[in-house]
């Protein structure tokens, strides 16, 4: 029985199901399965090559390609040359599931990098965990995505962290009291992160003087903003993705909200300013958080940044930053395994530490989650400019038990 995605969609994904789905899958291969492919290690990429949030797959898709291009040249790892295969899910969750399921059904798959949407993650997860072949999410940062499994990885930090981050730089940076969120209802890391904001804002002793909701897809925000003009906000909290974020921005604007903007990751876009009218225009000296910039000093981001315009001929995004931290990572991992099999591979990313990646250095926890600090940025023309870093809450801790 192959696992189709109409078994998968209908209703609820049959947990005793999907473990089949993964024994038939264990059988054909044979014992930890993975490797089967010769000469090469199979790594499958499920990504938003197109769709409403297309620049997500496209940038991480760029990272891992170089990251990949780098290994090979150096003569792949255990002798073998990377191979990834980078399958489109239209930036849909069910397309997600789709493709991870076709990933599932190939023996030769060693392990599988993807997604960045929090909610195409989540979903796609079950399917993996069921396979047992690892998955590592570059940048999907939904406290949920990881809880699927013990074969489900992240190289990023989680939203519990990211919102304290924008909460903190608001109150204490900015100054600012009376903040009003708009959240998309639609996305789990939206609704993740606005909750997190707004509970950590509050203990802080700030107020938020309005919480309002838009759906993914959405064009027309006049009558959310026309509910929280009246409430004086100081700012506006949008952690949404970056193309419903432009436009809210401009529609801000024209009904006479001038001001700032803050937002997450999910900004992260080289069509976001556009999206909002253009350089200096709706989303000029707006902040958000990251997880990292180009104008980090330090030799490894700079090496980075200059091979990678080279190859491409723009500046490489945080996405292209977290996809080629998560290639490089995992070869890291199959190395530190001595062998591609999964359950050995499974083991060795667990134990990743001190990886030392261009978004930081990356210790992944108990929960699967990296711990890392974050940045804050703010929007000047076309550029993110460098603004702050903050570490996360308990690092003085871990580094004194080091
Ligand atoms: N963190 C976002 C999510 O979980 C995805 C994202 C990461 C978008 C980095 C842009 C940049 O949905």
């Amino acid at each position: 029985m192959r696992v189709t995605r109409a078994f998968l969609l209908r209703g609820v994904l049959p947990v005793a199901a999907l473990a089949a789905a993964g024994a038939l899958a264990g059988c054909r291969q044979g014992g930890g399965g993975g490797g089967g492919g010769g000469n090469e290690i199979l790594v499958g990429h499920f990504a938003s090559m197109t769709g409403d949030t297309s620049t997500f797959g496209t940038e991480t898709d760029r990272g891992i390609r170089l990251a990949m291009e780098e290994l090979n040249a150096a003569g792949g790892v255990l002798g073998k040359q990377f191979r990834v295969q980078t399958q489109d899910d239209a930036s849909k969750v069910e397309e997600a599931v789709t493709v991870v399921t076709g990933f599932a059904n190939n023996p030769d798959m060693v392990a599988v990098l993807g997604e960045v949407a929090s909610s195409r993650s989540k979903a796609a997860a079950p399917v993996l965990q069921a396979a047992q072949i690892p998955m590592v999410s570059p940048s999907s940062t939904n406290p949920d995505v990881t809880k699927v499994g013990d074969y489900i990885f992240r190289v990023c930090f989680i939203d519990p962290f990211q919102g304290y981050v924008m909460a903190k730089f608001a109150r204490e940076q900015l100054k600012m009291d009376r903040v009003a969120i708009l959240r998309d209802q639609k996305n789990d890391y939206s609704v993740g992160l606005a909750n997190v904001f707004n509970d950590e804002f509050k203990k802080m002793g700030g107020t938020i003087v309005a919480d309002v909701s838009y759906k993914e897809g959405d064009s027309d925000f006049r009558s959310q903003l026309a509910q929280v003009k009246p409430q004086r906000p100081q700012a506006l909290y949008v952690p949404g993705y970056y193309g419903e974020v432009g436009t809210i921005a401009r529609q801000a604007r024209e009904l006479g909200m001038n001001v700032p903007l803050m937002g997450g990751d999910g900004w992260d876009s080289p069509q976001l300013v556009a999206g909002a009218g253009g350089p200096g225009k709706a989303l000029e000296g707006a902040y958000f958080s990251n997880h990292y910039s180009k104008d980090d000093k330090s030799e490894r981001v700079q090496t980075f940044v200059k091979t990678f315009r080279a190859k491409y001929g723009s500046d490489p995004s945080a996405l292209a930053a977290m996809g080629y931290d998560a290639m490089k990572l995992l070869a890291d991992a199959i190395t530190r395994a001595g062998s591609p099999d999964r359950k050995a591979l499974r083991d060795a990313l667990a134990t990743t530490q001190n990886f030392k990646g261009v978004t930081g250095d990356i210790t992944i926890d108990a929960q699967r989650n990296a711990t890392k600090p974050a940045v804050v940025l703010q929007i000047q023309g076309n550029q993110f400019v460098y603004r702050a870093t903050v570490q996360p809450p308990d690092a003085a801790k871990s580094a004194s038990a080091k």
